[in-house]
């Protein structure tokens, strides 16, 4: 049996502008995604046990089977090789954590452990970033850079030749977010597929847009290492208007976001796809993360309670 683990995810700043050549910034969770991969005689059976917003797994079954194919592919074994594969973990299945990196890391690691491969973590990413194209079409990497080495990271993919900067963000001392789910499972690759189109459509409008993205990521990194965050809070707002320019926000995520803030977050945005999925807000110290978290859930919707610049993650 081979048996492995994928970080989850929260962008800080830059979803879908990292896809252009913008730089990002990404924290793992805590929270994994774990994978078991057994030899088997025939087929390969994908038993999901993953909790998190219903219908997740259901509606990304197609996604999941080809980013499979296109993995075992990558690795070097033929798609159709037999196994089974089971998923877990304490990740929540909620669009916008990861969760698709994160299991294509875990299922990577856990064939490399059953078929005697050996692969280093640089391979792994390659591997799960091929299987990352099933979900997101054309993926940034930023997600399955995250989902295999773990820690707050800073990301930028040069579009022209795709070599990739990841360098590590170290904060004095970590900060408590919360992550709110709308519950909706959102579609990655027709967002991402979206904002492209409308890029090439309104060329002027896009580029002023990206260019302060741009200046948010790299204000932000300083914000992160400085330890201000108040400056991180109001880049993350700013950030959120920026995605909401790009028309990747949601009415429900508008709505947590504003929740969050109403309860004294010191910013809020959505984070990861858009168009559902989930949002994150910066609230330091237990007790505003406690707040916040329950005034989401007493909205009706989910929350995970986690910190950015842990040294664990
Ligand atoms: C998804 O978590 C992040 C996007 O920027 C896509 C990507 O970078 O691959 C929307």
């Amino acid at each position: 049996m081979g048996k492995s683990s994928g970080y989850g995810k929260v962008i800080i700043f830059g979803e879908h502008f990292v896809v252009h050549g913008v730089p990002g910034i990404v924290s793992a969770t805590d929270a994994k995604t774990d994978a078991e991969v057994n030899k088997a005689a025939t087929g390969i059976v994908i038993n999901d046990e993953r909790t998190g917003s219903k219908g997740y797994a259901e509606e990304k079954k197609q996604q999941q089977i080809e980013s499979i194919q296109r993995m075992l592919r990558a690795i070097g074994l033929p798609a159709d090789t037999p196994m089974s594969i089971w998923i877990g973990g304490n990740l929540p299945g909620f669009s916008g954590l990861g969760a698709s990196a994160a299991s294509s890391v875990a299922i990577a690691r856990a064939i490399s452990e059953e078929f005697g491969m050996g692969l280093s973590d640089e391979r792994v990413n390659k591997v799960a970033y091929e299987a990352e194209k099933a979900y997101a079409g054309n993926p940034s990497g930023i997600d399955n850079t995250a989902a295999t080495y773990g820690g707050l990271l800073w990301f930028r993919k040069n579009e022209q030749d795709g070599t990739e900067i990841v360098e590590k963000i170290t904060m004095k001392e970590p900060a408590e977010i919360i992550i709110g789910s709308t519950g909706k499972v959102a579609n990655t690759k027709a967002m991402v597929e979206g904002v492209a189109e409308r890029k090439k459509q309104n060329p002027a409008r896009y580029n002023l847009l990206f260019k302060r993205a741009e200046e948010i990521a790299l204000e932000g990194r300083k914000a992160l290492e400085a330890g201000d965050l108040k400056k991180l809070g109001e880049l993350m707002d700013e950030n959120h208007t920026l995605l909401q320019g790009i028309e990747v926000s949601s009415k429900e995520l508008d709505l947590l976001v504003d929740v969050a803030r109403k309860q004294g977050a010191w910013g809020a945005k959505l984070t990861g796809g858009g168009g559902g999925g989930c949002m994150t807000a910066l609230t330091p110290g237990k007790e505003l993360q406690e707040k916040v978290a329950l005034a989401i859930e007493k909205a009706g919707f989910q929350v995970l309670r986690t910190k950015i610049g842990a040294k664990k993650a």
